[in-house]
């Protein structure tokens, strides 16, 4: 019986990943490489649609993977590679460019919104072909389902329409994917302003939880969250939305029920659930450190396990790419 195949992507951070990123994503992969025929790709040429620094995005696109790798991603059993190590990508996107319409694309949130903020001169086109290159990512790897956060789901609604139309016009090529919506994904919000959620776009540093940070750093952000006025420890994301959102990164990383959360803090002040998930983090945040470290000190060893990704990922994608291209009249 075949296992079912997802393709994810994740974006390389300068610094380090967030907390939200991976308790909403990178935790998530570490458990479907066990149930799943998995790919996971570092995007880096997705992350080129904004300006970057080139020593800065080397370094990140390393970082990115010892820490995949330090999160309990093993090269044995999932496919793990840097897209850009895989040039059938930027070729199968170019193809799909000619399938994709321009209202189609230019319909995307995600798109309107970052556009609306960098302005017209400040954008660049590979930000408005991004959803193509992703298509591309899903598409190359004839993926079933593609994990992602509900803020994706009109991506991959596009991904469906393009793989839909190229197969109606060409022929059966492209497994037509499924989202797969991480319900049990945690969204992790802002520790300074717990109305937005917590990303590297944040207004205020002292809102995001970096995992590399040194320990006494991210304890400090911790301790000094925004809550509210009141005192009473409960979950209510509405009325007390600091306070929920500690709570769920308390459950999130210990496995502790929120409800058996609220009855540990019964009694207490909000400084004693700070303190505590600050220990609770630093604990649990030490040997995710140090396996990271231990990567990041061993460049070989990191080339080697990138190298073997992209040629497991090619031995998929080349065998898409050449089927597309005959279909094309290339
Ligand atoms: P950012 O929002 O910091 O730019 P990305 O968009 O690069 O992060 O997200 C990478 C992955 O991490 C995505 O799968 C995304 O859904 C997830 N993610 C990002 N921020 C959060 C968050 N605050 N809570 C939960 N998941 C998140
Ligand atoms: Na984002």
């Amino acid at each position: 019986l075949r296992r079912s195949r997802v393709l994810s992507g994740i974006q390389p951070t300068a610094g380090s990943f967030h907390l939200g990123n991976y308790l909403g994503a990178v935790r998530q992969w570490v458990a479907l490489q066990e149930s799943h025929d998995a790919f996971f790709a570092i995007v880096d040429l997705h992350a080129i649609t904004i300006p970057q620094d080139p020593r800065a995005l080397r370094e990140a696109t390393r970082l990115a993977a010892a820490q995949l790798l330090g999160a309990g991603l093993d090269p044995e059993r999932c496919t793990l590679f840097v897209q850009s190590h895989v040039p059938e990508h930027t070729q199968l996107a170019w193809v799909l460019n000619g399938f994709t319409g321009f209202g189609e694309a230019a319909r995307m949130t995600q798109f309107k919104d970052k556009s609306a903020k960098q302005g017209t001169e400040g954008t660049t086109v590979g930000l408005f072909t991004y959803p193509v290159l992703q298509a591309a990512d899903i598409l190359l790897y004839q993926a079933d389902e593609v994990p992602v956060g509900e803020d994706q789901r009109q991506h991959i609604e596009l991904t469906r329409d393009v793989a839909a139309r190229f197969n109606a016009r060409l022929g059966d090529t492209f497994a037509v994917p499924a989202p797969r919506i991480l319900k049990e994904a945690a969204k992790i919000y802002d520790l300074q302003d717990p109305a937005v959620k917590m990303s590297k776009s944040a207004s205020s540093p002292r809102g995001i939880v970096w995992l590399m940070d040194e320990p006494k750093a991210s304890g400090k952000k911790f301790r000094s969250a925004v809550t509210d006025t009141g005192t009473e420890v409960r979950y209510d994301p509405e009325g007390k939305p600091g306070v929920s959102n500690l709570l769920v990164i308390y459950s999130a990383l210990t496995g502790i029920g929120v409800a058996e959360l609220e009855e540990k803090f019964a009694g207490r002040l909000y400084g004693a659930l700070k303190t505590e998930l600050a220990d609770v983090f630093a604990e649990w945040v030490a040997p995710f450190r140090a396996r990271t470290e231990e990567f990041l000190k061993d460049p070989a060893e990191l080339d080697r396990v990138l190298a073997l990704g992209a040629d497991k990922a090619r031995a998929v994608a080349t065998a898409t790419l050449a089927d597309v291209y005959g279909k094309v009249g290339f």
